[in-house]
């Protein structure tokens, strides 16, 4: 019998430990990225970019350096772009640490996600012109630069009037979103979801995305002094319940369970025993036909990339709810690319609650 009850996690001890759970998770397959950063576009070299390069694996305070590299001519089937911004993600530490499920050959240059402004088109590019602002369609593509080379079925159109910051962090946690709201329950107005790591990027955008649609969110963040302005924060922008990790033991769930229904969803983002107490509150528990999925948005878009409707309809869908004023970015620290180093650090540090983004 299937009761509409499932927890999706999509990864694991976050900042220290960013693989999949394994006890309960499907790893994913390990992959080549599909694009290097470096042999990209057999053209010849006719100019050099900056770009943030790593030449082995290991601590990105470490191995990460400035430098100057190959901007190959723009082939036929290429655009030249310009990056303007690039967030630093998990993902993107875990691929320089060597521990996430792709990893590209090195030198590499990190980043996976950003925008870029169209500056050139070859000459049989038919869906993009000078001026556009496009996102990358798939992970591996090294964002950290500031120009680069990309096949048009690379990148993906977005409208340039939606904010910088909105779009440099719109392809990877707001589809993660999306698709986690969209493709485990079928949600209806009123319904709950229950998420930790709730401060999150990903957490961020779930909160507002289940707003527009009526959703209730329960959202877990980790104590800290100023839990109450964080808490503010995130109601202000849909949150209906932020509380701490440890009252998910306590009395006050039967409280809040009075004015707000049972999540139909658990959305896990750290794993462990965080994991398991949002398991314990899902909606008819008692009968333990509790499904849990492992979700991984790369998988998707690739699973997807015969047909680039489906992302389309999502991306058109995400900037919507941005023109509307319904999804803003994450809180983030604007750091410019040369102070890399600093913004590599505070990325990796806990309790920021800020996302880090490269602006070039
Ligand atoms: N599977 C997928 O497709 C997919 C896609 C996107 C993201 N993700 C994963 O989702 C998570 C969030 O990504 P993001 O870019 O949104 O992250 P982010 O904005 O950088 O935020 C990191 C989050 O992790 C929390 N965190 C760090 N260490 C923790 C710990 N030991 N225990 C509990 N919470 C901890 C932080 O909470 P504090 O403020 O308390 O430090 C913060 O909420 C990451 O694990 C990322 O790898 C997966």
């Amino acid at each position: 019998m299937w009761f509409p009850v499932r927890l999706a996690c999509l990864g694991g001890r976050a900042v220290c430990d960013r693989g999949f759970v394994g006890a309960i998770l499907q790893r994913p397959r390990r992959r080549e990225a599909k694009v290097s950063p470096f042999s990209h576009s057999a053209g010849r070299c006719a100019q050099t970019c900056q770009a943030l390069v790593y030449r082995k694996h290991g601590d990105p305070s470490r191995v990460v350096e400035l430098e100057d590299v190959p901007v190959p001519q723009t082939g036929e089937k290429d655009v030249l772009v310009k990056l303007l911004a690039s967030p630093i993600n998990p993902s993107d530490i875990n691929m320089i640490q060597g521990t996430y499920a792709i990893l590209p050959d090195l030198p590499a240059v990190g980043g996976n996600e950003g925008v870029a402004q169209v500056l050139e088109v070859g000459s049989q590019v038919k869906s993009l012109k000078p001026g556009d602002w496009v996102i990358p369609r798939d992970a591996g593509l090294g964002t950290w630069r500031t120009e680069a080379v990309l096949a048009e079925d690379d990148v993906i159109l977005v409208p340039n009037g939606i904010p910088l910051l909105s779009a440099a962090t719109l392809g990877v946690n707001p589809c993660t979103a999306f698709r986690m709201l969209s493709d485990f329950e079928d949600l209806r107005p009123g319904d709950s979801v229950i998420q930790n790591a709730a401060n999150s990027g990903v957490g961020q955008a779930v909160i507002q995305i289940a707003a527009a649609r009526g959703i209730n969110t329960i959202n877990v963040i980790r104590d800290r002094p100023d839990f109450t302005q964080l808490c503010d924060r995130l109601k202000a922008i849909g949150a209906s319940h932020v509380i701490k990790e440890e009252s998910l033991r306590r009395p006050e769930m039967k409280e809040l369970f009075k004015t707000c229904s049972k999540p139909k969803l658990a959305l896990n983002g750290v794993g462990g025993k965080s994991a398991t107490e949002l398991l314990r509150h899902l909606h008819a528990l008692i009968f333990k036909n509790v499904k849990v999925r492992g979700f991984w948005v790369t998988q998707w878009k690739r699973d997807h990339s015969h047909d680039g409707r489906a992302f389309r309809a999502m991306v058109d869908d995400l900037c919507s709810l941005i023109q509307k004023g319904k999804l803003t970015a994450p809180a983030c620290t604007e750091v410019c690319l040369q102070d890399y180093e600093k913004a590599l650090g505070a990325a990796l540090q806990p309790f920021t609650s800020s996302k880090q983004v490269l602006i070039m």
